[in-house]
């Protein structure tokens, strides 16, 4: 699949972008845990917060390709910085975009395209990851307003957000049939960061568990329609595991890119280690996962570009790319040898940052579980 010419004067901004200004400051970032003010500041000035975004609420007016590539180079630098953009983008920006009243969008989307409030997505809990439908936070309806009690689970922008998006039961069922959502501002009084985790790899990305300490919200905090918040969090998961497909396919990207270059210049045996057949091969073999992973994520981003049915599709983008990422990142190790192993290269952060890929925003069975279902509804 050809990139068309709109989409490779993108990908060569933001490679110019992520190569000056991002690829700089990964190894601080994962060395400090933290993404510096500067970083968050110029993303934002450049569009990438706000990528799909429409003009009219101040964003770029791009399209979901765009925002995959915008991802996909953002993290061939750095994982942490692309999954700030992901997780803001199309876990905290797209719900509102699409299930938001014209008023939560006037509201919301300016001032989340700008940077001035990042997005977060609150499902998971400590009891219901897999199973999101067992979630048990709950928000009462108390007439003019709702109380939203409850706590939630690995929270990425958890310390960075201003607005999340949370979902809560407003009726008591075991399974999704309750689950409501909401858009709650992170400045209610009740809301507080319990902790933040401690992580392998993507560690300069925040990582929250989340307390919800009767936090009243107004009666039009309410996204969507009543009961209905289990669909908004599986749509927008679909387009989300494009977004951490892409986060994946360039964390793979950086680390065969480093290891070409480290085994074009090592010399063993009297030779360059890229002169070696058994060299080769498994550089061929990084390179066609890389590239299979590229070509799932391109078809999945223009199903949902063309608004034609895409969650079998990004499921399957997630899954390849996240896997093909550890696969290759654990190569690129093998190739660097003993240096890879150490924190002098940057192939040990790439194999630390791949693995959050086959977890977040569904693990892999999560991916195979959507996959299966979709083939077996397809076929009579
Ligand atoms: N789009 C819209 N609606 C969908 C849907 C989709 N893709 N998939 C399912 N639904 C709807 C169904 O139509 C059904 O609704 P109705 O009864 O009204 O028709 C309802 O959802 C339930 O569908 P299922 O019976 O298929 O759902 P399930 O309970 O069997 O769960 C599951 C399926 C795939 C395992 C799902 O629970 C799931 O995706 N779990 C993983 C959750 C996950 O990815 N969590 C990650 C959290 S976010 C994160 O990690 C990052 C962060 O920053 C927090």
């Amino acid at each position: 699949m050809m990139l068309a010419e709109q989409y490779k004067e993108i990908r060569d901004m933001v490679k110019k972008f992520s190569d000056s200004e991002v690829a700089p400051l990964a190894q601080k970032i994962d060395h400090e845990g933290h993404l510096p003010k500067e970083i968050i500041g110029k993303l934002a000035e450049n569009g990438f917060l706000g990528s799909y975004v429409p003009e009219e609420y101040g964003g770029a007016g791009m399209d979901y390709m765009s925002y995959a590539l915008i991802v996909e180079e953002i993290s061939r630098n750095c994982a942490s910085t692309g999954v700030f953009v992901s997780a803001h983008t199309s876990l905290g920006i797209w719900p509102i975009l699409n299930f938001g009243t014209e008023a939560q969008k006037k509201k919301y989307l300016p001032k989340m395209a700008a940077g001035e409030w990042i997005g977060c997505f609150c499902l998971s809990e400590p009891n219901a990851g897999s199973d999101a439908g067992s979630l048990t936070t709950f928000a009462e309806d108390k007439g003019d307003h709702w109380e939203i009690n409850g706590v939630k689970n690995w929270i990425t922008n958890g310390k960075e957000a201003g607005v999340c998006i949370v979902f809560a039961k407003t009726k008591k069922t075991p399974d999704y049939k309750g689950i409501s959502a909401f858009i709650v501002e992170t400045s209610t009084p009740g809301f507080s960061i319990i902790k933040e985790e401690d992580k392998l790899g993507i560690r300069g990305s925040s990582t929250c568990q989340l307390a919800f300490d009767k936090v009243k919200v107004p009666k039009d905090a309410l996204l969507g329609e009543p009961e209905k918040g289990f669909r908004i969090a599986m749509a927008t998961l679909d387009g989300g595991r494009i977004g951490i497909a892409s986060q994946a396919l360039g964390i793979a990207q950086g680390a065969f890119d480093y290891a070409i270059r480290y085994t074009k210049q090592r010399v063993q045996f009297g030779a360059p280690l890229s002169d070696l057949q058994g060299i080769q091969f498994m550089l061929a073999d990084m390179s066609t996962k890389i590239g299979a992973s590229r070509l799932l994520i391109y078809h999945a981003s223009s199903l949902k570009d063309a608004e034609l049915p895409y969650s079998k599709e990004s499921a399957q983008a997630k899954l390849m790319a996240s896997e093909s990422a550890m696969w290759v990142t654990t190569k690129a190790i093998q190739l660097c040898g003993g240096n890879g192993y150490t924190k002098e290269y940057p192939v040990e952060r790439y194999f630390r940052d791949a693995k959050i890929t086959e977890i977040y925003e569904g693990t892999s069975e999560v991916q195979r579980m959507v996959i299966a279902s979709n083939e077996l509804k397809a076929v009579h």
